[in-house]
Parts: C-alpha cells; structure tokens; sequence
C-alpha cells in the first residue's frame, strides 16, 4: 500500500463522502519569527502519522488553532489550504480562549487524561471546572465539524484522547455520519481507569464512535473490561464489539506506523547529508569523532529520559575504558511547559547532565550533550542516521513512533534500536534490544551490550526489521481502517436492545 492506492482505495469505498479529520494538535502552525511568519511542524507522533494520510487522500482537517500568527493566515472561515506551496487538503483552525486551554488541554487533556492512561506513577490532578471547560471545548469542535461537513455524508475521523466526548455529540446532532477514532496513547486497565470521576460520561462519549482503534489489543482488552464494569452496554468479547444505544462500537488494534518509503528516500537526501555535517558541528570536534548514543524526544516524563541518562553514567562508572568514546545526545523538544510537573522535570534534566558531565568529563570530553530545541523532520533522520544507538526507553506508550522513524531511515541497515519493553512498537520489533528502562542495572547492561554488538549482528537485526515495517506503513494503518469502515452495515444487523 501506498499513498496512491490509498487515495484510489478510499475512493472507491467512501462513495464520494467528504472525510474530516480532527484533532487537538494542528499539523502545522504558523508562529512569528522576528517579523515574519515561520511554519512549524509540531513534535507530535500523531501528527507525524496523519499528515501522509490526508495529504494523499484530501479533506478536511479541523485542529485548535494554536501558534502565535495562526490567526493572520487564514480566510474568513478559519480556513487555509496545505501545504501552502502545492495545497493538498483544508486545515480549519478552532479558536480557544487562554481559559479555556488551560482546562482542556493542559488541564482534563494533560494533567487528567494523559497519567491516567500511562501508568507511569504519576498522580492525575482532577479538576470539575476542567471537566466543565473540556465538555464545551467538545462542543466547540463538534460544531466546527458539523459546519465543516454542511449536511452532506461525511466520515468523521477523531484523534485521541482530547475529544472523547465528541463522536457522540456528533452522533446526537447527524445520526447518519460515520464516525471513529484512534486512540493513540495507551488505554489502562479498568482498576486504574475507575478513579476518574467522570468516567461514565467519558465512556459514553467514546461509544458514539463506529470504530474505535487502539495501537494493540491488549488496550483493547482493558477498554472492553473497564466498559463492562464502568457503564450500562453490552460488550461482545468474540467480536470485539460494543452495543450501547442501539448502535454496536467495534473495538479493534490498529497498530499506527510511518511513511516507510518517504522517510528512507529522505534520510539519504543531499539536505540530510547536509544536516548531519552542521548536527556534528554543533557536537565539537571531540564529540563528533565518539559513538553516539541518541535519543529524539518531546521533554515528558513517560519518555524515560532521566532513566535513560543514569543507566548511561551507570555504564560509564562500570566500564572506565568508554571514557572519551562514547557520547549521549539528546535532542529534546520542549512540551506542555505551563504544566508543573514538566518544567520540574526540565529542571531535573538540567541537574542531571550537569551532574554526570561533571563526574565524568575530560578536558576535551563531554559525556552528555542535552540539545533542548525543537529539532525539524531533517534534523531528527540526521540524527537517525549518525546514531549508533536509537534510545527508546519510555516507562509507557502507545506505539512510540519514533523507533519506526529510525528503522525507516537506516536503509544502511546498520545502527542499534534500543527499545523499552513498555512500548508499542516492542510488539512488533523483538529484533531491537530490549529493556526494562526501570531497571536501571539491566538498562545499563543493555547500553553496553548495544555498544559492543558487532556489525554483522547490527546489520542482520535491521535486515529483519526493515521489512516487517515495510509491510505495514501508515498507509496499510488508514487503509485498515476504512477496510472496518465497510463491513459497519453488516456489523449494523447485530444491533442490540441497549
Ligand atoms: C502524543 C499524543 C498526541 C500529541 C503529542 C504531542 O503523541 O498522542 O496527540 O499531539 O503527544 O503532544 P502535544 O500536547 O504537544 O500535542
């Protein structure tokens, strides 16, 4: 599958309906930049998986219209066409206030939702006027949809766990419209999911949905199980189905990937080339010539990054003789700083750098370099491709798309991935190195091994993975979805008393 036969294949079975693709994140954001207007493509592992999607397809995407010259670049319907120098699709902005971003998104999205569903030990601040400001933030979307959809058959396709209350609230208003949507953080299990005080009007919502995707069945599970004890439907654990309000919701994985073809194309592109000098430039010479351990992250502490960091001091102490040899760089993108606990853990990782640096560093050697930017699509394959070892250590994820970027972009087959067990993508890829990242003896084990693993292993491991993420792009993930769409009439028939 590809973007041209998604594009001929979602034509065929869509029979003309308009498809609208929504989000909380905008694929693209326009910011002022010392007097001009600067595109950016946000660090967003959904919006890197989406946007191949819709360029190929077409629509329209509706997403809160967040960077700083948004406003300046749109028509008077809050339109404007992407890409802007060959248009492909409509991005449609919504507009929130501060108040009401604040207890949206940062607040019920990020300091509720996002702990709740990664079991990570950090505790869910829960708040009634965030659930309040969350319910109509919903409604703002679900009305911008409705006008962008204007009567006519449409699919609606939603992405996570921002706008759980959306499918029914569109189902509500347009009984007729096909809705689903992908959850693209991990769902958890129902004992843990229970303390959230809204929990039944959360389920509701999400029940709306036709189809309702996770990234593996094992979030399925624990979605169908917490539906079974937490609210009023039946559920069909044969097939993964759930009746609520006469209509069935079916519960499938979906697991999301990248754009396998594009990104190998891009990660041997002159501009990455010319990337890879200017990244090793800003290393220092010194730096330049050791083996590089990456890591390429949004600053969130599910990413395991200060995990990441002592294992590799732990290593250093264990084996004096990578002393100058070795070097860690991670690129950081800063997120969600307004939110306490991730500015506490900007200022850990400060302490932390600063702290094995200084209890390891020579004259001319320095063991960690922290690049906090946001670092663009071709700084992030330049590093891809001059890393020896790719650090995926997050305490929990979805997927964890990053570890499919780098195995998309080594078409050199060589290089490490170093992969924590707690994610997606350790389903799929048990050729990687895998690691406990809350053992910190075993994960310094595993950066050492990945360090002294000879080439023709490297090599034979990637000679593996490569293909089996070839096999399932993004585009096979969309095309998989409209597959499910298709069979709904038939689903339809088993329609329940509920
Ligand atoms: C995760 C979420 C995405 C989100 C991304 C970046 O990958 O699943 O929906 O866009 O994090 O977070 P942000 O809050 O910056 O959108």
């Amino acid at each position: 599958m590809n973007a041209i036969k998604l594009k001929e294949y979602i034509a065929r079975v869509t029979h003309g309906a308009k498809l609208i693709v929504v989000s909380n994140r905008e694929p693209c954001m326009h910011e002022n930049a010392g007097g001009a207007i600067k595109a950016v493509r946000p660090a967003s592992g959904m919006v890197t998986a989406l946007e191949p999607i819709v360029r190929a397809v077409g629509g329209t995407w509706v997403a809160h219209g967040s960077g700083s010259a948004d406003r300046a670049v749109v028509d008077s319907c809050n339109r404007i066409r992407l890409p802007e120098e060959r248009p492909e699709y409509v991005l449609r902005r919504v507009w929130l206030s501060r108040k009401e971003e604040d207890g949206y998104y940062y607040g019920l999205s990020n300091e509720a939702l996002w702990p709740l569903c990664h079991i990570v030990y950090m505790r869910p601040q829960f708040s009634r006027s965030d659930w309040e400001i969350y319910k109509n933030v919903n409604q703002r979307f679900c009305d911008a949809v409705l006008e962008e959809a204007e009567g006519n058959p449409s699919i609606i396709f939603i992405q996570d766990y921002h706008l759980a209350l959306l499918p029914r609230l569109l189902r509500n208003s347009r009984p007729d419209l096909k809705i689903m949507q992908f959850w693209h953080i991990p769902w958890p299990n129902r004992e843990a999911f229970r303390i959230f005080p809204w929990g039944e009007e959360l389920l509701d919502g999400l029940l709306g949905n036709d189809i309702l995707g996770f990234h593996i069945q094992y979030h399925c599970n624990n979605f169908l199980d917490t539906v079974d004890r937490g609210i009023e439907a039946r559920v069909d654990y044969e097939r993964f189905q759930v009746f609520r309000g006469g209509r069935p919701t079916i519960v499938r994985p979906f697991p999301i990937s990248v754009d396998f073809e594009q990104i190998a194309a891009d990660a041997k592109s002159s501009l990455v080339t010319a990337r890879k000098k200017r990244l090793l430039k800003a290393f220092g010479e010194a730096t330049s010539k050791t083996r590089l351990f990456v890591g390429a992250d949004r600053i969130d502490y599910t990413k395991g990054i200060p995990e990441r960091l002592r294992a590799f001091s732990l290593m250093l102490q264990r084996h004096p003789e990578l002393h100058g040899k070795v070097t860690l760089v991670q690129l950081a993108a800063p997120s969600r700083t307004h939110i306490e606990t991730y500015r506490n853990l900007n200022d850990e990782l400060d302490d932390l750098v600063d702290e094995i640096n200084w209890k390891h560093m020579s004259e001319d050697w320095a063991p960690v370099r922290l690049m906090r930017a946001h670092h663009d699509y071709y700084d992030v394959l330049a590093a891809h491709r001059l890393a020896d070892v790719l650090l995926v250590t997050s305490l929990h994820d979805g997927m964890n798309l990053v570890a499919k970027e780098f195995i998309a972009a080594r078409s050199d087959n060589d290089g490490v991935l170093l992969l924590s067990q707690y994610t997606g993508a350790a389903r799929e890829f048990t050729d990687a190195v895998m690691v406990n990242p809350f053992d910190p003896d075993q994960l310094a084990d595993a950066l050492y091994d990945a360090y002294i693993m000879p080439e023709t292993e490297r090599t034979q491991r990637m000679r593996r993975m490569r293909p089996l993420l070839a096999k399932n792009t993004i585009y096979n993930w969309g095309a998989k979805f409209f597959e499910t769409l298709e069979c709904l009439p038939t689903c339809e028939k088993n329609v329940s008393s509920f």
